[in-house]
């Protein structure tokens, strides 16, 4: 029988360390930086809305309270700006999180790997395909690339996780994917490694943080044992799923800025900011007319 299950939720395992960045952070969660006007976490949830997702679940750590309080109705926010006639900062405010859409908050009592932070959410996905959405990986497309495998997952009702080409000395940040070209941008998986020396990489193909996973994934990832790290990987459990039943990999269209490093996050901030109504022309006009660094 074909599964007909809609996506409608998304997991974003926020417990992490983020250690690839500023200790600085430590307190307050990676995802909370913002690129321009928007903290990394509300880009990956409208990412979510974009592709017909309505109930998020945030697998939360110890320090990462911030999370919760940004998606919270904000009374006192909302009274002051009301009160001041500030409508478009009201709108936007309220926006944060349409009516339409539930939050859900798990904590990750340890951090044990993205696969344990996945399996922590496995009573509230219940017996339903979902999304994985690793909110420091800031992806722009049009259509939004979650929309992209969503579309995708509706069409093959396999699991699908979002990949681009990569330099091969980098494989070892990465999920490596291996398998055949199938359809357009579609590649049957054979196999899946998880940061492998570029010497033993199967392919310059690595997973982006964007999967679309059938449940039968958390029986996978309950068996797993520690893999690279030490830890739970949620692409050894896709490796195992494998085995059982099709996993697709997707070539999404749309850029990709890994906001877990600096130069990633830099980069995402002046292409966000090109494109930012409010910001664009003089913030273009800028960097047109600023002086090489040397010579100021
Ligand atoms: C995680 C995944 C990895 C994937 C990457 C994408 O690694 O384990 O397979 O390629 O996200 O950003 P992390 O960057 O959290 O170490």
């Amino acid at each position: 029988m074909r599964e007909t299950r809609k996506v409608r939720k998304a997991v974003f395992p926020v417990a992490g360390l983020g250690t690839r960045f500023l200790p600085a952070t430590k307190a307050s969660p990676k995802e909370m930086l913002p690129v321009v006007d928007k903290p990394l976490i509300q880009y990956a949830v409208e990412e979510a809305i974009a592709a017909g997702i309505d109930e998020m679940i945030f697998v939360t750590g110890r320090s990462k309270r911030a999370i919760e309080d940004h998606f919270d109705k904000s009374y006192e926010i909302e009274a002051e700006l009301e009160a001041r006639g500030k409508q478009k900062l009201l709108d936007l405010v309220r926006g944060i999180k349409p009516s339409h859409v539930d939050c859900f908050y798990v904590r990750q009592p340890e951090a044990l790997g993205l696969g344990h932070a996945v399996l922590c959410a496995e009573k509230l996905v219940g017996d339903e395909p979902f999304a994985v959405v690793l909110a420091d990986d800031l992806l722009y497309g049009e259509p939004p690339v979650l929309a992209q495998m969503v579309d995708t997952y509706d069409h093959y009702h396999n699991s699908v996780i979002g990949v681009e080409e990569i330099p091969i000395e980098d494989s070892r940040s990465y999920g490596i994917v291996e398998g055949k070209e199938w359809d357009k941008n579609i590649v049957k998986l054979s196999g899946i490694v998880e940061k492998p020396a570029p010497e033993v990489a199967p392919s310059n193909l690595g997973v982006v943080g964007r999967y679309i996973l059938r449940p039968r994934i958390f029986d996978h990832i309950r068996t797993l044992k520690p893999g690279a790290g030490g830890e739970l990987q949620l692409t050894d459990a896709i490796q195992s799923l494998m085995q059982e039943e099709q996993v697709l990999a997707y070539r999404y269209h749309g850029t990709r800025f890994d906001c877990g490093s600096k130069l990633g996050y830099l980069k995402a901030t002046v292409e966000f900011a090109l494109r930012h109504p409010e910001v664009k022309d003089e913030f273009e006009e800028y960097l047109r007319t600023r002086s090489p660094i040397m010579e100021s």
